[in-house]
């Protein structure tokens, strides 16, 4: 039931790994809302993951990038404006890792190295993004730029561990640079905070099973998938949300909202 809300629309997709990555569905849906798409990732996600055939489905064009490396991303979104012929309409970061929760170190025992790359990689790699699209001009009026978040950011959660400060980060980001890219160019900029998601990232946290059946069980909705989360970024890339900014919007089937 696709409604071409995103045709003559430009956008990068940072973050699909496979076809479980919620940036996958989100490639999907918005190329069949008819969006021109680059698809970015690191070297080694792009040589072992499945980003090809994704782009050979969808159209797109994969330029490979760590999202930590302002060369890279100067490079990306100059490349991705040559590309496809204009400036960028709207941005997805897709983008987690944690080693702590990967090498399974409490967050008690915090391991400082792993730390800082968690938070660069899952939130300061926005920063960095925004800040490379805003020198270099990259982004149109009223671009929709969107990063996936989770509830962790205001709450506790056993085992979600260092993520939780990153998606934390990540918000506040999110509103700050809303602020002045707003105030300059009139991008919006807004997180996206998603049910539990069976993903790659989101299997790696200890306990997301029951984690997952609890969320579902209490959410008056059940949980949001990686497809309905694709349709609510269509909706925010699109013309029909030009004053929706610098917003947190809970994707969550209502979960965020119950007392129990
Ligand atoms: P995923 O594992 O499919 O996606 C994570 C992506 O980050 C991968 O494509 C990976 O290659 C990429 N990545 C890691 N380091 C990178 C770097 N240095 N540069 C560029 N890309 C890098 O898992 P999922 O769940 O689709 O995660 C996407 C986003 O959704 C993440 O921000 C995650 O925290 C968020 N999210 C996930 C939920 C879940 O339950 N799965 C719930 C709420 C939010």
């Amino acid at each position: 039931m696709a409604h071409n809300l995103l045709s003559g629309h430009r956008g990068i997709i940072f973050g699909a790994l496979n076809e479980q990555s919620i940036a996958w569905s989100v490639a999907e849906h918005c190329a069949a809302e008819g969006a021109q798409l680059i698809l970015t990732n690191t070297p080694a996600a792009i040589r072992f993951g499945q980003v090809k055939q994704l782009a050979e489905k969808t159209g797109a064009i994969v330029i490979a990038a760590d999202a930590t490396n302002e060369e890279d991303l100067e490079m990306l979104f100059t490349e991705a404006q040559q590309k496809l012929g204009g400036k960028i309409d709207f941005v997805l970061h897709s983008v987690a890792m944690s080693q702590n929760i990967r090498k399974g170190k409490v967050y008690q025992e915090a391991d400082y190295q792993y730390f800082h790359q968690t938070l660069d990689i899952s939130a300061i790699s926005f920063h960095k993004m925004l800040k490379t699209a805003y020198r270099l001009n990259a982004l149109s009026e009223y671009a929709s730029v969107v990063a996936l978040s989770f509830i962790a950011a205001q709450r506790a959660f056993d085992g979600y561990n260092d993520m939780a400060d990153a998606k934390a980060l990540l918000e506040s980001i999110a509103r700050n640079f809303g602020l002045v890219y707003g105030r300059k160019h009139h991008v919006r900029i807004n997180t996206l905070s998603q049910s539990p998601t069976r993903t790659t990232a989101g299997t790696s946290v200890s306990g997301f099973d029951s984690f997952f059946e609890l969320a579902d069980k209490k959410s008056p909705l059940g949980n949001a998938t990686a497809e309905d989360c694709a349709d609510m970024c269509v909706i925010l890339f699109s013309d029909y949300t030009r004053h929706l900014t610098m917003q947190n919007i809970y994707h969550d089937g209502g979960y965020s909202s119950i007392g129990e």
